[in-house]
């Protein structure tokens, strides 16, 4: 009978962790699981964005870009892909973030992404 308890409450426990997961920013990508754990990695990427977006993305760089703080995941990840494709140029200063993000990995947008998210 114990042992019955001590297993309801454990699906209860994974359960709710579940939960915990689907109230991501990014519930609907297939990638949400991923986010938490990359937001860590991602902080340490942000040290090189920080000196023109701000220490928490508070601020526009170079009195250019929108402020990035809180963005949707997807969409800064977008707007990195873009720039490091040469395809993204919101400001006239695409070049300057081509320059950022030219020798970073997917694995390492999407750690930022998930990072920028977390800003508030
Ligand atoms: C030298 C200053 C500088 C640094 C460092 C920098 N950025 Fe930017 N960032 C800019 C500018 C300028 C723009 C506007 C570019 C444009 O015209 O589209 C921008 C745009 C962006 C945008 C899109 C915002 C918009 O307005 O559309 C994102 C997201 C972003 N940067 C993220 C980052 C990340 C992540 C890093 C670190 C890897 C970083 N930036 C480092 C200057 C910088």
């Amino acid at each position: 009978m114990k042992k019955i308890a001590l297993s309801l409450l454990l699906a209860c426990g994974v359960a709710m962790a579940a939960e915990g997961n689907a109230t991501d920013a990014n519930a609907t990508d297939a990638n949400a699981t991923a986010s938490v754990a990359d937001a860590g990695k991602g902080k340490a990427l942000f040290a090189k964005c920080a000196g023109c977006h701000g220490q928490n993305g508070e601020k526009k760089a170079l009195s250019k870009s929108d402020v990035i703080k809180g963005w949707d995941a997807a969409k800064t990840e977008e707007a990195l892909k873009g720039y490091k494709a040469g395809t993204r140029n919101a400001h006239g200063m695409g070049g300057v973030m081509k320059g950022q993000v030219a020798a970073m990995s997917d694995e390492d947008i999407k750690a930022l992404a998930a990072y920028i998210a977390t800003l508030k």
